[in-house]
């Protein structure tokens, strides 16, 4: 009896401790500390890497592409206006999608109401370890190894297979996992086609990317709280995404900026669009025919912004490549599994060079 009381108390301070310990880690996330407070040393970019000038041009230069017309005698249109703006931007928006409006609202309200939630709520979810299957988090993928913390935070976890991933995904809000179920299963299937349609536009046959390459399906949701001076901080540093193609519902507030031609372009958020953009692993495969390009996302002082990353890409042991038909003279990477490359992204990945680099064939 007395063993049984001892062991009832100690499994309670076991557990006391463990809650403990993630209400001290949680405290690192941004948005619990953050209100009415000037921005930390510890967040603030060098110069060289500041955003500066926060008033960038968004003058609609990211193509917006009607999907609606893909089905039609505009196939091929479409389809060559994805190749321009993947060899161009490397990123476009859709509209006329099919992923209906009303569940990427609910989704966008879910995710708000995720990371409004009180601390209580979200704590178990709490971790530092890139291995947990779901985890809530801040900055970039090492806090505690990052010189420069970034002002996000951020709860992703895998949606494939569905079966063995939803019971690891937050209980609350109540409708979160049935939202987000559906919600990743549309834009999965939305993912699949516009990779169809990049398949045709490269000539490969239309499942080309069906199968192990789009097999790995993880949902990223970044909450960026608003930010006291948005010129010296980011809410995510200069990166190319790692994987096959990234779909990313931005919400209504802008902050997403992409290199081009030398310059930072502001992406406009457009209500119902998603904004894709292609991953490293497209360019590799297309043999430098698509363009992965470097993104950032510049924070703002009036409003929290939410957005909504949907990356699919390769299965682990994927073996990766330039395709054959894709390569005019000599292929411009070696072969590769991929858990090599990801083992490779994240200790390097704001230098897409490094990166890249690694799996480059000398010319
Ligand atoms: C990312 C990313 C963009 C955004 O998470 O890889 O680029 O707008 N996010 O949040
Ligand atoms: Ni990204």
């Amino acid at each position: 009896m007395i063993s049984l009381i001892f062991n009832q108390i100690f499994k309670l301070s076991a557990t006391t401790s463990i809650i403990n310990s993630h209400i001290q880690e949680m405290e690192k996330l941004v948005s619990s500390w953050c209100k009415n407070k000037p921005l930390p040393e510890s967040y603030i970019f060098p110069p060289e890497t500041r955003p500066g000038n926060l008033v960038v041009p968004t003058c609609n230069s990211i193509p917006v592409i009607d999907l609606s017309k893909a089905e039609g005698q505009n196939r091929t249109h479409t389809v060559q206006q994805i190749l321009k703006a993947g060899q161009e931007y490397g990123f476009f928006q859709v509209v006329n999608h099919g992923v209906p409006e009303s569940l990427m609202n609910e989704s966008m309200d879910v995710f708000k109401e995720f990371f409004e939630m009180p601390w209580e709520d979200k704590a178990m979810l709490y971790s530092e370890d890139p291995k947990n299957s779901c985890r809530l988090s801040t900055s970039s993928v090492n806090y505690a190894r990052e010189k420069i913390h970034h002002w996000r935070d951020n709860l992703r976890h895998p949606c494939h297979p569905l079966q063995s991933c939803i019971k690891h995904w937050p209980q609350k809000p109540t409708r979160y996992r049935e939202v987000v179920a559906t919600y990743t299963i549309e834009a999965k299937k939305l993912g699949l086609r516009i990779l169809e349609l990049v398949s045709e536009g490269l000539g490969l046959e239309s499942r080309y990317f069906g199968d192990k390459l789009s097999e790995s399906e993880i949902l990223s949701i970044n909450h960026y709280p608003p930010c006291p001076d948005p010129s010296l901080t980011l809410g995510v540093a200069k990166h190319c995404d790692p994987n096959l193609l990234t779909l990313l519902h931005q919400g209504d507030v802008s902050g997403l900026q992409v290199f081009n031609n030398g310059e930072w372009i502001g992406v406009e958020p457009l209500h119902d669009a998603f904004v894709v953009n292609i991953g490293n692993q497209l360019q590799i495969i297309s043999n430098n025919k698509l363009k992965s390009v470097e993104h950032r996302v510049v924070t703002n002082s009036r409003v929290a912004r939410t957005s909504a990353g949907l990356f699919i890409g390769p299965s682990e042991d994927s073996i990766i490549e330039p395709e054959k038909s894709l390569v005019d003279d000599s292929p411009f990477y070696r072969a590769f599994e991929f858990k090599d490359f990801l083992l490779h992204y994240f200790p390097n990945l704001e230098d897409n060079e490094v990166v890249m680099g690694r799996f480059k064939l000398q010319a």
